[in-house]
């Protein structure tokens, strides 16, 4: 090579075992300009001119993971507690895990009738930021009409899907405003997700728990059971049928509101759904460890009983009922009485009360780790539900998810060669969240992100640096409609009524 000959290529991954949402094969993979420019049979790149060569040894090459919940630098809303994570631990966590775009939360104020300056604030916090690609989902809790005019701005700002809550006084939409928000999605080429859980009948468990002095973390579970999801998510298909618009219901944690999600699914109705690890790993006696320890997994929905909870949650996500797995990451510090789960510690409430408990975990980057070495998932199954498919309904294919030359960025998330690892416990002290624990902390895992890549760029080398990436790297991405099946194209009809 003479001086002034260019590399022909950026990067170049050899030796992968490629895997993408369709299909699995033994490719290399060249780069140039941060985005796939080949796929070739193995061995044809072996010698090719690049910048930087990766030898992926046999191992699993994938499109870079997509988070599409996670909650970052947000006000309390739910009451007590603070996210812990900003923009820039957040993001580095998620690169450490194996993740090249998340979306997170624009939180709008019940105060606020505007919903722009709620994408303006977060877009200030997240700026020059991040280490990875992201974008935002609108959080409306209160849809005036003013808002509802504002979904086309959102589309024009590359916003296309907003969440709304059946629960949390802060942020509970009554089923009329519910109504109001899905029409408008319709209109307008939005995808809402909603969080059900039914509020007032939550509150009245929560009741009658306090009326017994039952205020123990543990009693979170107790006062939300999985009849409260199944009704919520009843509730929501019902609603979203009426409008004839996709729905997707987040973080499903009970069988038998996946079972209410699969008939409307047999239906033809455009119902989606997500699940998280925690609904796979997670029991509700997580929440009964001794003293205050149980408060580290309150989270809502809460986990569930035990095993045959997991298996109904494993089977939806092998059959297709669950479109998405997300984390849910919303992280809280636990030893802080301010801002952590230790604010539900008070003088009044001196063993704590579960009511008060800020409500999350942290979990972008065990994510597909935890899932991956679980084994229950074919590989392109994985690929479908942790990437490719969030890049659909969200409406960032193939820009995301996927390897189509001249298309796709170059994200990608490569593991280790099988059986090179040793089985190792998940710890805290090596994950890169700005929390003091993870729910995990023991659990073993046989695989871990050995490489990430964001368009091109070598992010996390987990042997050699680990986070090499820059904060500020990761870019906002604009996004399109919704790529799964949506609407009816006519019009909405009261008269069809
Ligand atoms: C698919 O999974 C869902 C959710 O667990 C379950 O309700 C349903 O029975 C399963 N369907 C089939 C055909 O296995
Ligand atoms: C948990 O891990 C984070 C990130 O590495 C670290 O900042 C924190 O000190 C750890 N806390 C404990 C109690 O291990
Ligand atoms: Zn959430």
């Amino acid at each position: 090579m003479t001086i002034s000959e260019k590399p022909q290529y950026d990067c170049i991954i050899l030796n992968g075992t490629v895997v993408t949402a369709a299909d699995v094969g033994c490719y290399d993979i060249a780069i140039k300009d941060g985005k796939i420019m080949l796929l070739a049979p193995t061995g044809y790149l072996a010698s090719a001119p690049a910048t930087r060569v990766i030898d992926a040894e046999g191992a699993y090459v994938m499109p870079g993971g997509i988070d599409a919940h996670v909650h970052l630098a947000e006000p309390p809303l739910f009451g007590k507690g603070r996210t812990a994570d900003d923009y820039a631990t957040g993001t580095k966590s998620a690169i450490a895990g194996g993740t090249t775009t998340i979306i997170s939360f624009a939180p709008q104020d019940k105060s606020q009738s505007s919903l722009l300056g709620a994408l303006d604030e977060t877009s200030i916090k997240a700026a020059n930021q991040a280490y990875c690609d992201y974008s935002f989902h609108l959080l409306v809790s209160n849809p005036t009409s003013q808002a509802l005019d504002e979904f086309s701005i959102l589309r024009e700002r590359g916003i296309s899907s907003i969440k709304i809550y059946m629960t949390y006084e802060a942020l509970q939409l009554r089923d009329n405003q519910i109504l109001d928000v899905l029409l408008k999605a319709r209109t307008e080429g939005i995808t809402t997700m909603i969080h059900a859980e039914n509020g007032d009948v939550l509150n009245w468990m929560t009741k009658q728990l306090e009326d017994r002095s039952l205020l123990a973390p543990k009693y979170h579970a107790t006062s939300r059971p999985q009849i409260l999801e199944t009704e919520a998510t009843n509730r929501a298909i019902a609603l979203g049928e009426l409008i004839d618009t996709p729905i997707l219901i987040v973080h499903v944690s009970s069988p038998s509101a996946a079972e209410v999600i699969r008939r409307a699914q047999t239906k033809g109705l455009p119902v989606y759904a997500e699940t998280c690890p925690q609904y796979m790993i997670l029991t509700r006696d997580d929440l009964d460890k001794p003293g205050f320890e149980g408060a580290k997994c309150v989270c809502s929905p809460p986990p569930r009983e035990g095993a045959e909870d997991h298996e109904g949650i494993w089977a939806g996500l092998q059959n297709g009922t669950f479109t998405i797995l997300s984390s849910d990451h919303c992280p809280f510090v636990f030893d802080d009485s301010e801002n952590g789960k230790k604010a539900a510690i008070t003088a009044e409430f001196p063993q704590g009360h579960f009511k008060y408990i800020p409500n999350g975990c942290p979990g972008v980057e065990t994510r597909l780790a935890l899932t991956l070495s679980a084994n229950r998932l074919t590989p392109q199954k994985f690929v479908e539900l942790t990437s490719s498919n969030p890049a659909k309904i969200y409406g960032l294919y193939p820009q995301k998810g996927a390897l189509i030359p001249g298309l796709s960025d170059a994200d990608l998330t490569i593991w280790y060669p099988s059986s090179t690892l040793d089985p190792f416990p998940i710890q805290n002290s090596t994950l890169h969240h700005n929390v003091d624990y993870t729910p995990y902390e023991g659990k073993m895992v046989s695989q871990w992100p050995r490489y990430t890549l964001i368009r091109g760029e070598v992010v996390w080398d987990r042997d050699n640096g680990g986070v090499v990436g820059k904060k500020g790297y990761g870019q906002f991405v604009k996004r399109d409609r919704s790529s799964l099946s949506s609407s009816n194209s006519s019009p909405w009809n009261i008269e069809n009524f």
